[in-house]
């Protein structure tokens, strides 16, 4: 395993996960990255670490270049255990290194390993340490997504190492941003709406800190590192983190039992689609909730169908919307419908939901008792209809 030089003495030597399918319920069908990064200055810094299991890989990059005994200086800029999994490791073998975290990612560490004997300095917003020919600038950013959240920015190098920012669940074959911007895109907003959406005001904070830096490569602890890019990705924050929408852009989520909703959401869909709506149709029978949210973060229209079940909804929508109250996503205008047998109105459950996040709904539930007839439907696809009007 070789360290790989992003710029002149800096490296990344961090590991493809390449099999990684499941992270805490997200699924991740193209594997992830757990990016940590080698300065090799007068002081040998690490930026960051992986997961334990991969302990043994990142070593084996920095002994490529330097002996992991050499290390003098570890930067943990997020103690969630996908990045710092690796340092107990690492502190145990560079004996005289000293850690630098914020005060919360000190009690972080504290509260996962037995860091008794690890020198720890902690650090705040505009901090500055000299490791010889670079200086490293850190900021804090505290809910993006942990409260230790840190960045660290080396301004001789226009380099922005984000942690978890800007970083996408994707194992590719490229280290960069050079490959199909299409799916890197894709794969960071499916990041961002599954785990840094409840967080737009810090991550606001956050982009206007990085407007004032000079930056020409931005290298997250997960994903591609981008260099060619840096302007897309970070328009596309500035939207996700406003829960600005794509006017366009329509989602119709739902679940069915007996195929009388899914006739429904094929109506919900149409109608969209003809108030000329790009419409995208996610089944929660095929697909995971984490993809659900992905075809939503842009979305401005919301749709969401269950039948009955018994006095409720069917389980998959249930967790659907536990995961989607935690997530809170702001500004968007929703629409409720399924059909039930003898149970009335428990669609209800999907709109209040949806209106104690704010959303705008403009359209009372729209349900269908049993089979829909055809007039059912047009009642539907009438009700669908106005909600874009
Ligand atoms: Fe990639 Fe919040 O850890």
């Amino acid at each position: 395993m070789k360290a790989v030089e992003i710029k002149k003495g800096i490296y990344w030597v961090g590991v493809k996960d390449w099999n990684l399918r499941e992270f805490h319920g997200y699924t991740t069908s193209r594997g992830s990255t757990y990016n940590a990064y080698l300065i090799v200055d007068d002081k040998v810094t690490l930026i960051d670490g992986v997961k334990e299991p991969f302990t043994d890989l990142m070593m084996q990059r920095v002994a490529s270049v330097v002996d992991p005994e050499k290390i003098d200086v570890v930067v943990c800029n997020h103690v969630e255990m996908d990045h710092s999994g690796a340092l107990p490791a690492v502190m145990a073998k560079a004996k005289n290194a000293t850690l630098y975290c914020p005060p919360a990612g000190e009690r972080g560490l504290g509260a996962h390993y037995d860091t008794a004997g690890w020198k720890i300095q902690t650090v705040k917003t505009n901090d500055t340490l000299n490791i010889g020919k670079h200086t490293l600038t850190f900021v804090q950013m505290p809910m993006v997504h942990w409260p230790d959240s840190m960045m660290t920015y080396v301004a001789d190098e226009k380099l922005l190492f984000p942690n978890d920012g800007f970083g996408q669940h994707y194992a590719s074959d490229e280290l960069f941003d050079d490959g199909n911007l299409d799916v890197i895109l894709d794969e960071a907003k499916k990041y961002y709406g599954n785990i840094v959406w409840p967080y737009g005001a810090q991550v606001q904070k956050v982009l206007e800190i990085a407007a004032t830096l000079d930056i020409d490569m931005i290298a997250p602890s997960h994903g591609v590192i981008w260099r060619k890019h840096i302007p897309e990705i970070v328009e596309k924050y500035k939207l996700w983190s406003s829960y600005g929408n794509v006017a366009d852009k329509a989602v119709v989520v739902y679940d069915s039992m007996w195929g009388s909703t899914e006739k429904m959401a094929r109506e919900v869909a149409a109608a969209w689609q003809e108030k000329g709506l790009r419409v995208t149709m996610v089944s929660l029978k095929h697909s995971n909730v984490s993809d659900a949210i992905n075809a939503i973060v842009e979305a401005k229209y919301v749709a969401l169908g269950s039948p009955t079940l018994n006095t409720g909804i069917l389980p998959t929508m249930g967790a659907f919307l536990t995961y989607l109250r935690g997530l809170a996503p702001k500004n968007k205008t929703g629409f409720c419908f399924g059909s039930y047998g003898w149970k009335k109105d428990c669609q209800q459950e999907m709109q209040d939901v949806l209106a104690k996040l704010g959303w705008h709904l403009p359209q009372p539930i729209a349900t269908l008792n049993w089979r829909p007839t055809v007039e059912g439907l047009k009642a539907v696809r009438d009700a669908a209809s106005a909600v874009v009007e």
